[in-house]
């Protein structure tokens, strides 16, 4: 009988540490969202591509790999943003540029345009469309080197 008891303690004990583990995985993975995790879609940077042309190009180069104004694609660009959350990125961009007129565009236009170099930085497309409102989801996803 007593052999029985402890077992089945046992059993409790097990079945409780596996179900923490699981929680706590998911929690995790909730917090763990990146730019890695497919947060704009293919359309989106297609068409940040032409606006990013007209708006950004000027001082940023054709290939906005840097010119008057520093690169928002390539390796120094990440240097320079990872670790941070994508809301201060897109803060930045709304609230700055263009240099000449900041704040000028439409949101969707900004996200547009962020969704554009975050591909042209080697971020996979997904499903879901970028936007910037609400802010809170862009704070949750951070600017991360690898996966
Ligand atoms: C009139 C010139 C000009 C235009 C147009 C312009 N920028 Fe800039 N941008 C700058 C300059 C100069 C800097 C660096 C000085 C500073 O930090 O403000 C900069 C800095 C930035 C930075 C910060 C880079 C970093 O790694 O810290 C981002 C991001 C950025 N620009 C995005 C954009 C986007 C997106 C557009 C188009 C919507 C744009 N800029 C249009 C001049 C410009």
């Amino acid at each position: 009988m007593k052999q029985i008891r402890s077992s089945f303690t046992v059993a409790v004990a097990l079945a409780v540490v596996l179900l923490g583990v699981g929680v706590s995985r998911s929690i995790v993975f909730a917090q763990d969202k990146t730019v890695w995790s497919g947060i704009f879609t293919a359309e989106q940077a297609a068409r940040g591509k032409d606006k990013a042309i007209a708006e950004c190009a000027s001082c940023h180069g054709m290939t906005l790999k840097g010119d008057l104004a520093p690169a928002l694609i390539g390796a120094d660009f990440i240097d320079h943003w990872y670790d941070a959350r994508l809301i201060e990125l897109t803060l930045r961009v709304s609230n700055t540029m263009p240099q000449s007129a900041p704040g000028s565009l439409k949101q969707e236009e900004y996200a547009d345009i962020i969704a554009y170099m975050l591909f042209e930085n080697g971020f996979p497309a997904g499903s879901e469309t970028l936007k910037l409102m609400p802010e809170e989801p862009l704070n949750a996803i951070k600017i991360t080197k690898t996966k």
